[in-house]
């Protein structure tokens, strides 16, 4: 990601709910900005209108079945995979790879869904190495953008993701589908409240959390979602895109 860019990504971080070792300086003539280590965190959309789905834990059976779904809407998300959670990634590559192929946003959700700030700084550093020689075998690029496991960040390891050109991706509507896997009502209501206000659509839009290793979620409350969201006017994108980031960025060698 550009510095100046990493700049305009820095002002919508939710900063109480984080420390990093290291302040933030927000002056734009401050060459310091270029060089600051602390990883920048992204807990919502900047640009109206917008919604993201972020898909977490995957691959496993039901990546390839969503993006059928994905693909039958025209729409993209974000995928948040893991190297070995409920699936193993080499036994789903080619999921991986089609998720890439289709357009949507391909990110790292570490090697295997350990509480980073409970690591030591080598070990939670190889999560996501691990994780990044998995990806260039299986797409050929690592990705810039990573969602904690649990969403738990500290200061050291913002500092490692800083110096790994990683943003942290939160969120800041999750449906809790885990907590509720067979339930479509609980994870669906979310969606109609939100999508079903008239005002909401003019506020910057949502980075929505949810897990693909569950069926209900990927192949029933993700469509009903989308489809009312298309209704509703909303463009269904990656974070990247509701960011404003262009697809350049979410990769590096
Ligand atoms: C932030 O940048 C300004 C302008 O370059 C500089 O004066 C200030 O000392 C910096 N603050 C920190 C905490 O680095
Ligand atoms: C991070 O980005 C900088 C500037 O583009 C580059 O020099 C550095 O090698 C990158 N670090 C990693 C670990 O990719
Ligand atoms: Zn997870």
């Amino acid at each position: 990601m550009a510095p100046f860019f990493r700049l305009a990504i820095a002002t919508v971080i939710s900063a109480a709910a984080f420390v990093s070792a290291a302040p933030v300086n927000q002056s734009k003539s401050s060459p310091v900005l270029q060089k600051r280590s602390g990883a920048s965190v992204v807990t919502r959309c900047t640009i109206p209108s917008t919604v993201a789905i972020t898909f977490d834990d995957g691959p496993f059976l039901y990546t390839n079945g969503l993006l059928d779904i994905l693909k039958s809407r025209a729409v993209k998300a974000t995928f948040f995979f893991n190297g070995n959670n409920y699936g193993r990634i080499e036994d789903f590559a080619a999921s991986v790879k089609r998720a890439y192929q289709d357009g949507h946003q391909v990110a790292s959700h570490a090697w295997d869904h350990r509480d980073l700030p409970s690591l030591s700084q080598s070990e939670a550093l190889g999560e996501m190495t691990m994780l990044e020689e998995a990806f260039r075998e299986i797409i050929g690029v690592r990705p810039t953008y990573m969602r904690p496991p649990f969403g738990s960040l500290n200061g050291p390891v913002l500092e490692m993701l800083g110096e790994r050109n990683y943003t942290a991706v939160t969120w800041d509507m999750d449906t809790q589908d885990w907590a509720h896997p067979t339930d479509f009502d609980a994870s669906y209501k979310l969606y109609e409240t939100l999508f079903n206000n008239p005002e909401e659509i003019k506020q910057p839009g949502h980075i929505v959390l949810q897990h693909e290793v569950h069926q209900v979620t990927a192949l029933q409350v993700v469509p009903m979602a989308i489809d009312l969201a298309l209704v509703r006017g909303y463009k269904v994108v990656t974070v990247g895109e509701c960011l404003g980031d262009p697809r350049s960025n979410w990769y590096t060698v």
